[in-house]
């Protein structure tokens, strides 16, 4: 999600990171700072806002030396400020951190009875602490080994000593690192662009590494200190496609990097042996939420589809009525909403006006009021009552990918707490529900796996000119969804209908001309589906099935199928949307259209 960058050699270490930091600002970040030791003390220096912001800082201030670390943050833990910025530092420790520590506020609490004072509200500011307190008279490297023993969640760390002035040490675990090899001098980073201007040598972490760099050698081991060696890979990569992360868009990037952001969403959040989930920001108390008599959901785009998935989850699991509206609506048709209903407004970005508008009417009426968002502190989680952060990590496609899928995740656990409050959900059932729910970034993986077939498919239509998208239940939203994506980014015509409702109009267009995307799993309305793809071809419609492999009767239906794991009918619109995504992707770059920045589109919608 933030960007690292750290340095050890003979150059001074602040126009590197500088520099290195620059090169990963187009993932997006709020705050930024640096540590750079001098020989004797490090100094360390933060901002809010953009480097800009950092580097006016620097005009008055020096920080000589020739070791540091540098950080981009994106916030997840604390809103952006000075305070919540890294490097974070205790004692003789300093550090950047990337990631998410999942047992942060058992360890603060147990950190605070023992006097220790925290400075920020970041999960991060908690290994600082732990690693002060492992170093005692240790090496650096063995105070983040044992340290690194008493944490849980994923982490890329990157840490200065004060004793230690030749030195950074390096760890990761689930998130990622790479070190770069230049002559006299070692650097890391996040990711490959920071380095690109220093070296093309690259050594990539893997989980439980630990490395020790200095100007001269890098040092792998594992925490319990067994030394490992890592392969050097030559990366001949321009800046651009450095940027994507080897892919040709961000979109395709954040497409895959799905799985990764769906258990960041889920990441400390399930408690297993409770059956139950934990909300940290939801901030109601159990008997608010048995009180209510109503959800009433208000979003705008993708955002709106999770919000159709939502209303299943809700309904499934705490029998509670759900009401999905478009933002844009729902603030101008005098809605009947207040005392007992909670108004759910659900934003990647945060900042989208008409979302926003809606909240403050809904809250103004008297509802209370949830925000489930991407960006942290953005205004939309501001003005609600409580919060549900999604932790998708910066998402630059202007077509939502990543956003989607971890705001169903999130929203999923929300429709569990609510189960569970509400007594609807009985702890057998909620197990089972969280059990599949911790599979589903599996799941996605396997759907990613199959791009090649998914590709295929999007080559023999590329020239279609008219799409269908169908489904039922609660993957009805996933074809509206399907339908979006497409025309999104490839300027085709889609439309999104649910199966039942063909007959009633959509059937008159069906010809040869006509591609139908279908949503086909087995399970309920399976053969209902059948039916409907029997009046598709009946027509000469061509038919484009997702379903499961080795589906013989949707085989016989269907000039392709696509191939989709098994999953719970409560899991199966997030593994779903993955091939309607490539889909849409392959189609666009078939036509060589703008996929990330789609004409008259923006990421982010802040006016009416
Ligand atoms: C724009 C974006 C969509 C997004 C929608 C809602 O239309 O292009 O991708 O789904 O706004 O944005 P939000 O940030 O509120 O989720």
């Amino acid at each position: 999600m933030c960007g690292i960058v750290g340095y050890a050699g003979p150059r001074e270490a602040t126009p590197i990171l500088m520099e290195g930091l620059s090169r990963l600002e187009y993932r997006g970040y709020d705050s930024a700072g640096l540590a750079v030791h001098d020989g004797a003390d490090i100094r360390i220096l933060r901002s809010p806002g953009k480097l800009a912001r950092l580097a006016g800082l620097l005009e008055g201030r020096q920080l000589p030396g020739t070791l540091g670390i540098g950080h981009t943050r994106w916030a997840t833990h604390g809103p952006p400020s000075e305070q919540n910025a890294h490097p974070h530092a205790s004692g003789d420790v300093v550090l950047v951190h990337n990631g998410i520590l999942e047992n942060h506020a058992e360890l603060r609490r147990a950190l605070e009875k023992k006097g220790r004072r925290f400075t920020s509200q970041t999960d991060t500011e908690v290994f600082a602490h732990l690693i002060d307190e492992e170093l005692g008279r240790r090496p650096l490297e063995q105070a983040v080994a044992r340290a690194l023993a008493r944490v849980r969640g994923t982490y890329a760390l990157a840490v200065l000593s004060r004793r230690e002035p030749d030195r950074i040490v390096v760890a990761r675990s689930s998130s990622p690192l790479v070190l770069g090899l230049g002559r006299g001098e070692n650097l890391v980073a996040s990711d490959i662009p920071a380095l690109l201007g220093h070296t093309r040598d690259f050594v990539f972490l893997e989980d439980g590494d630990l490395a020790v760099l200095t100007a001269a050698r890098v040092e792998i081991r594992t925490l319990a200190g067994e030394p490992v060696a890592r392969p050097t890979r030559r990366i001949d990569w321009s800046p651009l496609m450095a940027e994507k992360g080897g892919h040709k868009h961000f979109m395709h990037k954040e497409i895959h990097e799905q799985p990764r952001a769906l258990a960041d969403t889920l990441t400390g959040r399930i408690l297993h042996g409770r059956a139950d989930v934990r909300l940290d920001d939801l901030r109601f108390e159990a008997a608010e939420l048995k009180a209510l008599g109503r959800v009433v959901i208000a979003a705008c785009g993708t955002s709106y589809h999770a919000g159709l998935v939502a209303k299943f989850l809700i309904e499934w699991f705490a029998r509670l009525p759900v009401e999905v509206d478009l933002a844009s609506e729902f603030r101008y048709r005098r809605p009947v909403v207040g005392k007992g209903d909670l108004l759910v407004a659900i934003s990647q970005s945060g900042e989208t006006a008409d979302t926003l508008a809606a909240l403050r009417e809904a809250k103004r009426l008297g509802a209370r009021t949830l925000a489930v968002c991407n960006a942290v502190d953005a205004s939309i989680p501001r003005a609600a009552d409580g919060v549900l952060y999604t932790h998708a990590g910066p998402e630059i496609g202007v077509a939502s990918t990543k956003a989607f899928v971890t705001q169903i995740g999130a929203l999923f656990l929300l429709a569990v707490r609510l189960g569970r409050a509400r007594r609807k959900l009985s702890p057998e059932e909620a197990g089972r529900q969280l059990e599949a729910l911790a599979g589903a970034p599996e799941l996605l993986e396997a759907v990613l796996r199959d791009e090649a077939r998914i590709e295929a498919v999007a080559r023999a239509y590329a020239q279609t000119r008219d799409f269908l998208y169908i489904a039922r239940g609660a993957n009805y939203p996933i074809a509206l969804e399907g339908a979006l994506k497409l025309k999104e980014i490839s300027y085709i015509h889609a439309e999104g209908y649910p199966a039942g409702e063909m007959k009633h109009g959509p059937i008159a267009l069906i010809d040869e001309h006509v591609a139908v995307v279908a949503v086909a799993c087995q399970g309920e309305s399976y053969e209902k589906m059948l039916s409907n793809l029997a009046e598709v071809r009946a027509r000469e419609g061509q038919v484009i099935a997702i379903g499961q492999a080795g589906d013989e009767q949707l085989g016989a239906l269907a000039q392709h199928q696509i191939h989709v794991p098994r999953a719970l009918p409560s899991v199966a619109p997030m593994v779903n949307v993955l091939p309607m995504q490539l889909l849409a992707y392959h189609i666009a770059d078939f036509h060589g259209t703008d996929v990330d920045q789609p004409r008259n589109l923006a990421k982010s919608v802040t006016v009416e």
